[in-house]
């Protein structure tokens, strides 16, 4: 499989902070990627510096085989990666579908006027959202009428719209319950389905295992360990995260 996005050697300092010491990290296309390690591991920096929140010290980001540098989060919105960040950001107030297009609205002209046209917005949001959630249908509804995995849809809904082909998660089932737990990974299988590559971060080792292909662990700002997720268990998991293990053990 051919690599969609290839971080190589990064550093991040925040002040006297060394976030990131050279980290690493190669992530196959069509993938669910996830990224795992202790609080303080570095794993909110480096998605901040794919998404072009922070620009690092040094180091390499390759996508699609092309060397990058993110100047601002529009900058990797616009080249495919769209990441959606632990607090959602969706406006509560307003509908499915003026949620998906804020800031990126659809218009017509009229007779030289520029008008919302709502009719394509809420065509289009329910072509997305019938790729991650068929049972929501009604495009209309407030946002805050909505569950919390209900909103992930929304918030995941977004990125389709600006067609991006780089999905980042950061922490999606921290604050659900069982069963919305359940309805994020599915919406995590529909976007792999989708040809689209994700990037998990999650400290939820049951949804790690259960979703992902292939798991990096990042331990004081360096690489641990890379691992193939079929085979892992949980509890294997939480194992190399808390040892710090750097070889990889017979299941
Ligand atoms: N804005 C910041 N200013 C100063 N230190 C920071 C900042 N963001 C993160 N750090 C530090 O960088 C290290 C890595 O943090 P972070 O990437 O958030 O880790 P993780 O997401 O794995 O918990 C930690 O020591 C953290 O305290
Ligand atoms: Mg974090």
């Amino acid at each position: 499989m051919s690599s969609k996005i290839v971080m190589k050697n990064i550093f991040k300092n925040y002040g006297a902070v060394q976030a990131l010491r050279g980290v690493s990290i190669d992530i196959k296309e069509g993938d669910v990627h996830a990224i795992c390690g202790d609080n303080g591991a570095g794993k909110s920096t480096l998605i901040k510096i794919l998404s072009g929140v922070e620009a690092p010290e040094s180091g390499e980001i390759w996508v699609n085989d092309s060397a990058r540098k993110f100047d601002s989060p529009t900058d990797a919105l616009t080249s495919g990666i769209a990441t959606i960040h632990q607090d959602l950001a969706v406006a509560p107030r307003m509908s499915i579908s003026q949620n998906i297009f804020m800031g990126a609205e659809l218009t017509k002209k009229i007779f030289g006027v520029t008008l919302l046209d709502k009719a394509a917005m809420r065509r289009d949001a329910l072509g997305y959202m019938s790729q991650l959630n068929k049972s929501i249908t009604d495009m209309d509804t407030k946002v805050e009428a909505l569950s919390g995995g209900q909103r992930q849809a929304v918030a995941i809904c977004r990125a389709l719209r600006w067609n991006a082909d780089i999905v980042i998660l950061d922490e999606p089932t921290a604050a659900l319950g069982v069963r919305e737990t359940e309805q994020v990974l599915e919406l995590i299988r529909a976007l792999k389905q989708a040809g689209k590559t994700v990037i998990l971060i999650s400290h939820a080792m049951k949804d790690v295992v259960a979703v992902a292909d292939r798991v990096s662990i990042l331990r004081r700002g360096e690489n641990q360990i890379d691992l193939e997720a079929a085979n892992l268990t949980a509890d294997a998991l939480s194992h190399y995260i808390l040892s710090g293990d750097r070889q990889i053990k017979a299941a």
